[in-house]
């Protein structure tokens, strides 16, 4: 499914690009997951573990036609250091106050992908800023997000305030990632 089958109810941003950013079903992004993210593989690896979870939410953004111009999915996932990766010794020594949030609850985005022909116009710095402020209607709360960032979208992720947490570190057939961290206080 690449079209908008939702009302227009949804969410429209009226500086930039027009997009309307609502919550889907997984199997409404996995082209575009697969378009994007697994080209190369199997279309069933575009499923990810936890998908299905009532905890996780999948976030769509779409163009004026209705056209699907970007997703993203956040779990409820630990913020842990995965075994695979190291904690780096910059994140250490920069953000000592953060180590205390390893182990703790937070959520993982994941299989965040603008279509080739919508980038660098805006909407993944768009969908970023949506999914960071729109996940809890709690006044007063506190988020740690984590994510394992391609290298290539690392510096994205840098400059709309992300940490990276770890040394780079290999994803069999997908390549070289960094873990990235990011905390939220809404007051
Ligand atoms: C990474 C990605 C999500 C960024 O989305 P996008 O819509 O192209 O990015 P935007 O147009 O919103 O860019 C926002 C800012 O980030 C910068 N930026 C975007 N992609 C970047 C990259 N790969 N490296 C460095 N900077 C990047 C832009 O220059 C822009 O900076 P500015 O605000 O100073 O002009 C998108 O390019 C993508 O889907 N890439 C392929 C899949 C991928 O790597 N996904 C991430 C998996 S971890």
């Amino acid at each position: 499914m690449s079209t908008n089958p939702y009302n227009l109810d949804g969410f429209y941003f009226r500086s930039g690009p027009k997009i309307q950013i609502h919550n889907v079903k997984a199997d409404d992004i996995l082209e575009l997951r697969h378009l994007v993210l697994r080209p190369n593989q199997p279309f069933e690896s575009t499923h990810f573990e936890g998908d299905k979870d009532l905890d996780t939410v999948h976030y769509a953004a779409f163009d004026d036609d209705g056209n699907l111009v970007a997703c993203a999915t956040l779990l409820d996932r630990p913020f842990i250091i995965d075994q695979s990766t190291n904690i780096s010794n910059e994140f250490k020594e920069a953000h000592p106050e953060l180590l205390s949030t390893v182990g703790m609850k937070a959520r993982q985005l994941r299989g965040m992908a603008v279509h080739p022909n919508n980038r660098g116009q805006g909407v993944g710095a768009l969908l970023l800023n949506y999914i960071e402020t729109h996940q809890s209607a709690l006044p007063i709360v506190t988020r740690n997000l984590w994510c394992n960032a391609r290298e290539s979208a690392t510096p994205f992720y840098i400059n709309h305030g992300w940490i990276p947490v770890s040394d780079k570190f290999d994803i069999p057939d997908v390549g070289p990632h960094y873990q990235l961290f990011r905390q939220i206080r809404s007051y």
